[in-house]
């Protein structure tokens, strides 16, 4: 185990090293491009060694967006070998080469985070940054809704690729035609934490879809059948809305619309009450489903402002099971996994979230421990991916940026004394 002085340099190396110059990999190999939020996530990281890098990133990853206002989830600056499905599998004709799916907006949060850490400099930047990021908002509220909770139409626009919230709706899914594929993420790392085969048909089957309607929303609309309200956009898209709102004040922009975003995603966020499992949940927007789970995205509610006393009974009694919180699926569940991605590991940039929620509500007791815990579990083993909770075993990916990122602006003891 290192110091937190030694860790503090080692993952500001690791930022460094997955810079590829104007943006960075989420790591080497296993994710060769622009990741959408796990760049707004390095911009964090750098923020707090290197603030004109960490607003280029967020600048990188506007040049992709979409005359509709989409942010895509990947851009592909460059081409590589290493990864599948690719530039043409996706078939978009975007500024940049990108997928067809967007990803978490998580910019409007950390770009106000990085602004007041630095408003004299950081005021150019807001005054490019801001209607680009409204475009964005006004392209999920116009597309995305169902009942006023944010919907999913491909299960990687969540980041949680292969949770439990999506079963139901792939099974009802049949992959006819997906045909012959390749993948390349099993060649880096190993099959056992890294989603199905059943899930991967679909997955591809989900783009070659998109593909064929050109990826015209009102098509998509129509004809996907893949369309789950999801609570990790749905607090998400809530939390980024109410920091857009104060930086509209900042720039002396009409914040009406924005306002108005904000009280229909606070609906939408109470129809994802599962009251069965007293819990926010995925929902089927197709068939009404819930999935069941407790996730670590039903714990954002207090990032996006919505208090829940039974969500901190839930947290108390999972993070006392595990060695390490907060597992991306309650251990309880019969689906947890835990090494498989989204099904049981703890991801260190959930913890960030969950953890500023947590203090912001006032729950200071949870949210110190959660990060004393973090930190604990980077500390002994290492800047992965994410990890088993059960005993912090790293998993997937082992330099990983948003964990460096999240280390530096959250979980380090020297981020906690400022
Ligand atoms: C995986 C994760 C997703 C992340 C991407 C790059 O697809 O599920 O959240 O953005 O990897 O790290």
């Amino acid at each position: 185990m290192g110091s937190h002085t030694s860790l503090d340099r080692e993952a500001q190396n690791i930022l460094r090293q997955n810079d590829r110059g104007g943006y960075t990999v989420p790591t080497d190999g296993l994710y060769p491009y622009q990741w959408n939020w796990d760049s707004v996530f390095a911009a964090l990281g750098f923020s707090t060694f290197d603030l004109p890098r960490a607003w280029q990133e967020i600048h990188t990853l506007i040049t992709g967006q979409w005359d509709n206002g989409m942010v895509p989830h990947i851009l592909f600056h460059q081409d590589n070998e290493g990864y599948y499905p690719g530039p043409e599998i996706w078939g978009c004709n975007g500024p940049i080469p990108s997928s067809g799916i967007s990803q978490p907006p998580v910019a409007a949060t950390f770009v106000r985070r990085i602004y007041e850490g630095d408003p004299e400099t950081g005021r150019a930047h807001l005054e490019k940054l801001f209607k680009p990021m409204q475009d964005w908002h006004r392209w999920f509220m116009t597309w995305r809704l169902d009942r006023g909770a944010v919907c999913v139409t491909h299960p990687w626009e969540s980041g949680r690729d292969n949770a439990p919230d999506w079963d139901g709706t792939m099974e009802r899914i049949d992959p006819v035609g997906v045909g012959e594929y390749k993948r390349r993420d099993t060649s880096h790392v190993s099959s056992d934490m890294r989603p199905t085969k059943f899930d991967y048909d679909r997955y591809i089957w989900l783009v070659q879809l998109g593909r064929r309607l050109g990826w015209d929303d009102a098509k998509l609309l129509e004809e996907n059948p893949f369309r789950v309200a999801d609570p990790t956009m749905t607090f998400i898209l809530l939390r980024a809305s109410r920091d857009l709102a104060a930086l509209a004040d900042v720039l002396g922009a009409p914040r009406d619309e924005i306002d108005g975003w904000i009280s229909t995603l606070e609906t939408g966020a109470a129809s994802l009450w599962n009251d069965k499992i007293k819990c926010f949940d995925g929902r089927d927007a197709i068939t009404g489903d819930f999935s069941g789970s407790i996730s670590n995205a039903s714990f954002l509610c207090w990032y996006a402002g919505i208090h829940s006393d039974e969500m901190l009974a839930h947290l108390h009694r999972i993070t006392a099971s595990c060695a390490y919180g907060v597992p991306s699926l309650d251990p309880r569940d019969p689906r947890f996994d835990a090494k498989r991605y989204w099904r049981g590991p703890v991801w260190g940039m959930m913890n960030t979230m969950i953890g500023t929620g947590l203090a912001e509500m006032g729950y200071r007791k949870e949210a110190d421990a959660l990060a004393t815990n973090t930190a604990d579990l980077i500390s002994r083993h290492g800047f992965a991916e994410y990890f088993d909770p059960s005993d912090g075993t790293p998993a997937g990916g082992g330099v990983f940026t948003w964990t460096a990122a999240i280390w530096l602006a959250w979980a380090s003891p020297s981020a906690r004394a400022v």
